[in-house]
């Protein structure tokens, strides 16, 4: 019988179309871990095959061994990014660990209307923003709090890795269903309700999204912006990646920083043993060390 996972393995049903051996699994895991710092291990057999089943089955592949001849072929570069995208788990919510979202009202936001912001800028950076949930509740966030906005003080730059998700985080569509986690005041104010085709779908309002820049970017390259950032929210990406990648990572996340600047991680995610330049102010919350 065919072993379930979940909807976001990508298949709801395993069955061994394939054959996948431990040579294959061992490429595959060393690719991963070249092109994103993503760290599979072993538990991860099944839902590596499970993703990329669809790969073979669109590319007419007969075995795992041809998919990794193809991915380590130089001419083929293009699957790399299929490749990626199938691997990466993009699972994501508006106004996920909401406490985070109060802080940056409260400890972050409200300190910034006081001095009055005038000319000040805000700079934000979302890092690993899936389908864009997180950057547009960043932005609800901003909006809705007592600063003012003008077209160049506040900016929010959000990236990931994955091609596929960057497209649905600048259409900004999503099911109502995915809405139900903004408390309805904010749905109200920043999205429209789909109407024919989009039935069944609330659309994010071009006033929010225009704070927004959504790009493509792999964290393990170089990066193009200089910053500083006030802000970095990097929320359930460093825990698919090894210690070492999370040190290398967190260190050019300080580096980015203004002095005193803040770095939100995921839920199980910590700094413990891999920076000692961040001083943990709230659940899951970093702010810079000067
Ligand atoms: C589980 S989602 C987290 C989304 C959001 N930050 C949140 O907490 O709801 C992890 C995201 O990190 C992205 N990611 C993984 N490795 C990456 C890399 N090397 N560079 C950039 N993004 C990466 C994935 O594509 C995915 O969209």
């Amino acid at each position: 019988m065919g072993r379930v996972l979940k909807s976001e393995d990508g298949c709801s049903d395993w069955n061994r179309e394939f054959v996948f051996t431990d040579k294959d699994f061992s490429v595959l895991r060393k690719l991963v871990n070249q092109y994103t710092g993503i760290s599979l291990s072993e538990a991860k057999r099944e839902l590596v095959y499970c993703r990329l089943s669809r790969r073979l089955r669109h590319l007419n592949l007969k075995s795992f061994k041809n998919y990794c001849e193809l991915l380590q072929d130089n001419k083929s570069n293009d699957e790399i990014i299929h490749f990626t995208n199938a691997i990466t788990t993009n699972l994501t919510a508006f106004f996920r660990e909401s406490h985070h979202f109060d802080f940056l009202n409260r400890h972050i936001l409200m300190p910034y209307a006081k001095r009055g912001n005038g000319n000040q800028r805000l700079r934000i950076w979302s890092a690993g923003c899936s389908t864009g949930e997180e950057p547009y509740s960043i932005a609800m966030t901003i909006m809705d709090s007592r600063i003012v906005i003008d077209n160049t003080n506040v900016r929010i730059l959000a990236t990931d890795v994955d091609s596929s998700v960057l497209a649905t985080a600048r259409a900004g569509i999503y099911p109502l269903e995915k809405l139900k986690s903004i408390p309805p005041h904010k749905t109200q104010r920043w999205f429209l309700k789909g109407s024919k085709i989009n039935t069944g779908y609330g659309q994010v309002k071009p006033a929010l999204q225009e704070f927004i820049r959504f790009r493509e970017l792999n964290l393990m390259d170089a990066w193009p912006m200089r910053g500083p950032f006030d802000v970095i929210f990097c929320r359930n990406v460093v825990i698919y990646f090894n210690k070492e990648t999370q040190r290398e990572l967190i260190d050019r996340f300080a580096d980015l920083l203004m002095d005193d600047g803040f770095l939100f991680l995921g839920h199980s995610e910590s700094l413990f043993k891999v920076s000692d330049r961040f001083r943990l102010v709230s659940q899951t919350v970093y702010q810079k060390i000067k």
